[in-house]
């Protein structure tokens, strides 16, 4: 494989192999405090065109733990603002030498579009408008891995604005291609994917959050990505914690004892989520932060090996 471009592409094999990887990364890299030499002189270019902490701190600290260099283009300073189009900006990374570009942005397809100009560079894509964003999905399923759940047995519930997220929709490919059978959604009914897609997917909405609640295992809690929604879908805030934020008293009211919760961040304290449960003894959020990157690492580290 060349570019990791979305979840449908990827084999049940490939992705156990990455895990495998991932795992061994951790525990000889990561945890060891070693620097590894998997991609000794090689270039990373992380190209954001879209705010992010976590997913590109965490492919800069990939890169550079395996030996690479990565090659930060500050968006807000570069040639994009001249009107380079997104295109031109690969190109120039790739004729460089870049042997990594690391794309998010906010247009659906733009990580394929990069993929189609970039001669030598694999391109990963990090979070493409609602599209899909691939190592999350892949570093979430690690974790639940990683805490003893079995995807045969697994209900996982996606909670809040599945109509925007990219996240989930990476999820969904991937969840189903490891076995996972049942995936419910709830959330307001201007933010829910539409029936259609549900069906695609087999997914089963509930319009009774506690309900929902109470068959998971799973827990992902998303938030109102604000900046994707058109302006009848604005959301008040009181309203969305009171109605489908996922509050202390609904978790002691209505989730498993041993039901986890997952939030790919950034989160809105009081919101989607309260600050107690984000902090609890359900919560995977910062399992799901370092995970992000063994996963990343071995992303990279795969790629440069299959071709
Ligand atoms: C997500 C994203 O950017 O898609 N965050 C992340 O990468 N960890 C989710 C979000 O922004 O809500």
């Amino acid at each position: 494989m060349k570019h990791l471009l979305d979840t449908d592409s990827l084999t049940k094999d490939w992705t156990e192999r990455l895990f495998k990887k991932a795992a061994i990364f951790k525990k000889e890299i990561i945890l060891t405090h070693r620097q590894g030499e998997h991609l000794k002189g090689l270039h990373a270019g992380l190209l954001f065109f879209e705010p992010s902490t976590r997913t590109k701190a965490s492919f800069h600290m990939a890169a550079s733990m395996l030996g690479a260099d990565p090659v930060t283009v500050e968006v807000a300073f570069s040639s994009i603002q001249k009107g380079e189009s997104l295109e031109d900006t690969v190109m120039t990374l790739d004729a460089m030498g870049c042997h990594f570009l690391i794309i998010r942005h906010g247009e659906d397809q733009a990580a394929a579009a990069a993929a189609k100009v970039a001669r030598q560079a694999h391109v990963v894509n990090a979070g493409d408008g609602a599209h899909e964003h691939p190592t999350q999905a892949l570093l979430d399923a690690f974790t639940i891995l990683e805490k003893g759940k079995k995807f045969e047995d697994l209900t996982i519930l996606f909670l809040g604005d599945v109509l925007h997220s990219r996240v989930t929709n990476s999820n969904l490919s991937l969840l189903k291609t490891l076995g996972v059978r049942k995936i419910l959604a709830s959330g307001p009914a201007n933010l829910m994917m539409p029936e259609v897609e549900r069906s695609r997917h087999g997914i089963k909405y509930l319009a009774q959050l506690d309900d929902a609640l109470s068959q998971a295992d799973v827990i992902y809690v998303l938030r109102p990505q604000k900046e994707r929604h058109a302006e009848e879908a604005r959301i008040v805030m009181a309203q969305y914690r009171q109605s489908w934020g996922l509050t202390s008293e609904r978790v002691a009211k209505s989730v498993k004892k041993d039901a986890l919760i997952f939030h790919p961040g950034p989160m809105n304290i009081g919101l989607e989520i309260d600050r107690d449960i984000a902090d609890g003894p359900h919560s995977c959020v910062l399992d799901q932060v370092a995970n992000g990157l063994a996963i990343r690492m071995a992303v990279l580290d795969t790629l440069h090996q299959d071709c």
